[in-house]
């Protein structure tokens, strides 16, 4: 398979890449300098060149409040990005993989979200993130668009089992404090990307939950990750939303726990739940 991935030296793209090239996939990354996806003429440009089977487009602005504060950002690379990745795809004949997040969602469902649940988003991320879903299921028929949450793997973004184990290093007792307002389903990158490969092999098209298994809020989270480092659960309190200082920018949804209902009835691949991954990831970070 050769595949082009958008947002490959990521969070998630670093160990897709490393995961497909051992494989055997011919796998292409661009850094952002070679092919920005705001850039209409330089994807097209790439894709024509290249002539992929697969697009992965993890290209995108994680970064919640950043979005929330600096919208255009967001718009840009979240959304018109996606549009120019999609008809490249759609040009050039590759199949497109997509992925999206939890927080299309507002939180407000009693019970986990399902594909085909209608998309409430209550941030900017969220907004940009639900419109990249149209453009790439408008822009590139047969496109897949997968819905993922609370990533955690060990290179690009920052995330919590991160954020803790730098903490503890410098503090093995230190106090932490987590907001337990918060549900949702933690995804560790291990588990993520060979799932997101077998999708691709199979071009499954259509919006696709895929999480770990496992609703938990981020205190509970977080305690499972202090454990997972050698620390004690005491060491976390809970915390509300409204208590956290700074506020943040961003609203986030009080439950984004994604049901993973296409790949249960279709017989896909299951993730398993996020605590073997987890400790995995603690002792790689440690
Ligand atoms: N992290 C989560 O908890 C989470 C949850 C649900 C869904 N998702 C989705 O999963 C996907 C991958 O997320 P991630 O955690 O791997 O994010 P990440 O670590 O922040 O990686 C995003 C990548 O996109 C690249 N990028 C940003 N703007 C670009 C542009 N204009 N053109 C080309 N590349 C650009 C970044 O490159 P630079 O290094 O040059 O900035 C970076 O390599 C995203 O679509 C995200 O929305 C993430």
């Amino acid at each position: 398979m050769k595949l082009l991935v958008t947002g490959g030296r990521g969070q998630v793209g670093a160990e897709l890449v490393a995961f497909c090239a051992a494989r055997g996939d011919e796998v292409v990354a661009p850094e952002r300098a070679r092919m920005d996806v705001a850039s209409r003429d330089a994807v097209l440009a790439l894709v024509g060149d290249l002539r992929p089977d697969v697009i992965v487009n993890l290209a995108a602005r994680t970064d919640v409040d950043g979005c929330e504060t600096h919208p255009d950002g967001a718009w840009l690379t979240n959304v018109l990005g996606v549009r120019h990745v999609a008809e490249a795809a759609r040009r050039f004949d590759a199949h497109l993989v997509h992925l999206s997040s939890d927080y299309v969602f507002d939180g407000s469902k009693k019970g986990a979200y399902v594909e085909w649940d209608e998309v409430t988003p209550l941030s900017v991320y969220g907004r940009s993130k639900a419109a990249a879903e149209r453009e790439a299921l408008w822009g590139c028929p047969g496109a897949a668009v997968l819905r993922t949450s609370w990533v955690c793997g060990a290179a690009g973004a920052s995330n919590v089992p991160k954020t803790i184990v730098r903490l503890l290093r410098d503090d093995p007792t230190r106090e932490l404090a987590f907001v337990d307002d918060q549900i949702g389903q933690p995804t560790l990158v291990e588990s993520l990307v060979p799932a997101i490969r077998q999708l691709a092999v199979h071009r499954r098209p259509g919006i696709v939950h895929i999480t770990n298994e496992g609703p938990v809020s981020w205190h509970e989270f977080a305690q499972a990750v202090v454990v997972a480092a050698g620390g004690s659960a005491d060491q976390v309190r809970s915390i509300t939303t409204a208590e956290l200082v700074p506020a943040r920018p961003a609203p986030r949804p009080a439950n984004s726990v994604l049901d993973n209902t296409v790949l249960r009835l279709a017989g896909g691949p299951s993730l398993g739940h996020w605590s073997e991954p987890l400790s995995r990831l603690v002792k790689e970070l440690q």
